[in-house]
């Protein structure tokens, strides 16, 4: 009697132990700025349908969990030798063998298993379904994310931007997956699962967005040195802020204010320095080489200046300033934005086209030394080298880059 209630004791001790460790470990899941990579908060149809599925395969793995700790607890306290037990007696009676258990403890999970995956496998094949989606290319480079507007469909492209893709609330977009160098993966957790970007293919991945925010994501495979920093960002709007955003982008940047001193240097710098790997679509087309000049963004721009990249890209500048982040998604490009790892709590607050006070000392940081910001490899052609800008050079560059626009 003793063992029984000693037994049902430390079961108890033990159930609610445990408990409390899984209450602490998932408290903070799922709130908003509470964690921006979770899975667990969706805003999308897509990572709606998976949750569905998740909460209610974490319940029966709950239950099943709870069942088995309890009986493993009991079963090793009611059960465990004594002092008084000597060879052979006060042993349990031995169930080894015994053909219903073994029938009963196979069935059961084998059932549990076989109902959970006519559930998994109907989610997994749903992920793919689109209603006339917006196509959008997703390139993954190292370590930075281009993506590219298709939007009339006709095979040229009206949009070329980095790191931040803005859809359409409310709508399916077909994400191409891509790669120009090594294998990485495409995941914003709030709106959908992972995709693997693999050189030479084309993944694609359906997710919509069911309402307004910034949704913050993590390149998911291991790609190098920045692999930890590769960061993206997916902007969901109303569909006329959309629209706004999208007439904006497909639009010629105006060539900076002849008073604006400061800022014409920098675009005449811009065009030695930096236009060999960086596009600006329309960028004074009498200003000299060794840009190639166009008023479209350039698909082959990269590789038609011959950049020694590895990945024969950089991105394309042309509306530098309508994105909230750079650098690979990391730094914010205006204050009070939160870093590349948090999440926007106030969904107002984001805008299709960016209204705030630039972080000009985010810019400059990163002009005088980008691989003080993140981990590259310059000499092997990853990522951005350090050019050894006088400062003046940076107020320069920085100035022209704010008006790109
Ligand atoms: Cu790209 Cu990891």
């Amino acid at each position: 009697m003793d063992k029984k209630r000693n037994a049902t004791i430390w079961t108890v001790i033990a159930l609610l132990i445990t408990l409390a460790l899984g209450y602490l470990m998932v408290v903070n899941i799922g709130l908003p700025g509470g964690r921006p990579l979770t899975t667990l908060s969706p805003r999308g149809g897509k990572s709606q349908e998976i949750q569905n599925l998740i909460i209610p395969v974490f319940i029966i793995a709950g239950i099943v969990f709870v069942i088995v700790e309890v009986g493993l607890v009991w079963l090793s306290r009611r059960f465990r030798q004594t002092e008084e037990d000597v060879e052979g007696i006060g042993e349990p009676e031995q169930v080894h063998g015994n053909t219903r258990l073994e029938i009963g403890w196979t069935l059961v999970p084998a059932l549990l298993l076989a109902v959970l995956a006519v559930f998994n496998v109907q989610t997994i094949l749903g992920m793919d379904d689109a209603e006339n989606p917006i196509e959008i290319t997703v390139i993954g480079q190292q370590w930075w994310w281009e993506y590219r507007y298709d939007l009339d469909d006709n095979g040229t492209v009206d949009i070329i931007t980095a790191n931040e893709a803005a859809i359409p609330i409310g709508r399916d977009i077909a994400f191409k997956i891509q790669s120009n160098d090594v294998i990485h993966s495409f995941w914003i957790p709030a709106l959908a699962g992972k995709m693997d970007a693999v050189p030479g293919r084309t993944h694609e991945r359906v997710m919509d967005a069911s309402e307004v925010g910034l949704f913050q994501g993590q390149c998911t495979e291991f790609c190098g040195l920045s692999h930890g920093v590769m960061r993206m960002q997916v902007k969901a709007l109303e569909v006329a802020d959309y629209d706004a955003w999208v007439e904006r982008m497909t639009r010629v940047p105006d060539q900076p204010d002849a008073s604006d001193t400061l800022a014409v240097e920098g675009q005449a710098l811009f065009v030695t320095q930096c236009s060999t790997c960086h596009q600006v679509n329309g960028l004074d087309p009498n200003s000299t080489a060794p840009y190639t000049y166009s008023e479209t963004p350039d698909p082959e721009y990269g590789k038609s200046v011959n950049i020694t990249m590895a990945s024969g890209n950089a991105p394309n500048l042309t509306h530098f300033m309508m994105r909230d982040y750079f650098v690979g998604g990391l730094l914010p490009l205006y204050e009070g934005m939160p870093e590349g790892d948090g999440r926007l709590e106030d969904l107002s607050e984001v805008q299709a086209i960016p209204s705030g006070t630039p972080d000009e000392n985010n810019i400059k940081r990163w002009l005088r030394n980008p691989e003080d910001i993140k981990p590259m490899n310059p000499n092997n052609n990853q990522g951005m080298p350090n050019y050894n800008l006088s400062e003046q050079q940076i107020e320069q560059l920085t100035a022209y880059l704010l008006t790109l626009k």
